[in-house]
């Protein structure tokens, strides 16, 4: 029996969600096993129910279940609160609380999209990498912090325990793909990265069997856009993640198809990588596939069920691969489909 908490959240988070949960529960039938999906508020949809973006009862719940399964949160509606009460506020509480420390997000091309990248397709045919940022650390969460009139600071600090476990698990990971890591920071100009490359490298002692090499934040911009198939699995700190995983996202042309995990040693949490979208929300537009796919890491991170995450995978490639197009990833000419009609094409794909 899988426990998961469905977290719809705002903006075209529940359409999504909904398409997910199609799709947990035709797996469900398919290979007889139990699910059990308890919904909670998450975000504005929380804020406008409870007053807070994140209660109590929400967290309790999420530490309560083998899964988390997040659809967006956030809106226009909630952005002029102050900074504590904001939607990524509580997004940071909860990493935070439920120890989330590794951020994993897949850059992967889907060869029926291949156009859609704004990167020439010979450049980005074949392009699968997997990005492990750090997620409870560095100066996202760094003291002291704060700013005055006269001056703003944020202080980016490593624990040898929090760049240990992130390394550790990339070299896990790799392990199981291509077998190599580029661990990314700037370690030419800040001492606190020049200690996290010392320790990943003394952690990569006990992979012999994986390569590492190291590159500088700035340059890794650039080689991600200029060839990015070079990369197999990159590890990284909080801050560098953040971007890097964005440009890495966009190279795909599909940021309405990418899945991601959050995990830590005792929970985890599955998420679109895309926002709440508000324009959108409402109109049964919003690609699902991004939250399927989520729903595949869940069942190889959280479930250990590679099997069932590759048919969710290959589910959705044989949707698109018969031409299924949700406006976001549609070319001129293509036949148009809603969140409900793509999440249909997936589940009859995944089959009985
Ligand atoms: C992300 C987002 C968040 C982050 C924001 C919304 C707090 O950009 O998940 O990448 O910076 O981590
Ligand atoms: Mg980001």
């Amino acid at each position: 029996m899988y426990k998961i908490v469905s977290i719809p959240g705002d903006g075209i988070g529940p359409e999504v969600v909904a398409g997910a949960v199609s799709v947990l529960r035709q797996l469900s039938k398919k290979h007889s096993f139990d699910i059990v999906i308890e919904e909670h508020a998450f975000g504005g949809a929380s804020y406008d129910l409870h007053g807070e973006m994140l209660t109590d009862a929400t967290l309790e719940a999420c530490r309560n279940c083998d899964a988390v399964l997040l659809g967006a949160v956030g809106g226009p509606k909630w952005e002029s609160l102050p900074h504590e009460y904001k939607p990524e506020a509580a997004l940071l509480k909860i990493r935070k609380e439920l120890e989330l420390f590794a951020n994993l997000r897949p850059a992967k091309v889907y060869d029926a999209l291949l156009d859609a990248s704004s990167l020439k397709a010979d450049v980005v045919r074949g392009t699968d990498f997997l990005v492990f940022r750090e997620l409870t650390g560095g100066i996202y969460f760094g003291q002291p912090r704060g700013f005055n009139e006269n001056r703003g600071w944020n202080t980016m600090i490593y624990e040898l325990y929090e760049v240990q476990r992130i390394a550790r698990l990339a070299f896990e990971t790799a392990q199981k793909r291509k077998g190599r890591v580029i661990s990314i920071d700037k370690a030419n100009v800040l001492e606190v990265s020049q200690f996290w490359r010392n320790v990943v490298h003394e952690v990569h002692k006990d992979f012999a069997d994986v390569e590492l090499s190291d590159m500088y934040v700035d340059n890794a911009a650039m080689q991600i856009v200029r060839n990015p198939k070079q990369f197999d699995v990159i590890v990284t700190s909080n801050l560098f993640g953040d971007i890097l995983s964005d440009i890495a996202g966009m190279i795909t042309g599909s940021l309405g198809m990418l899945p991601s995990a959050s995990i830590g040693t005792k929970h985890a949490l599955y998420e679109p990588i895309h926002g709440s979208a508000p324009d959108i929300a409402g109109q049964n537009k919003a690609n699902p596939i991004a939250t399927i796919a989520s729903i595949a890491m869940m069942f190889e991170y959280s479930f250990h069920k590679p099997d069932i995450a590759k048919e969710i995978e290959q589910a959705i490639e044989a949707t698109l691969a018969a031409g299924f197009r949700t406006s976001d990833i549609a070319n001129r000419g293509d036949n148009v489909v809603s969140t409900k009609e793509m999440t249909e094409a997936i589940v009859s794909h995944i089959g009985t």
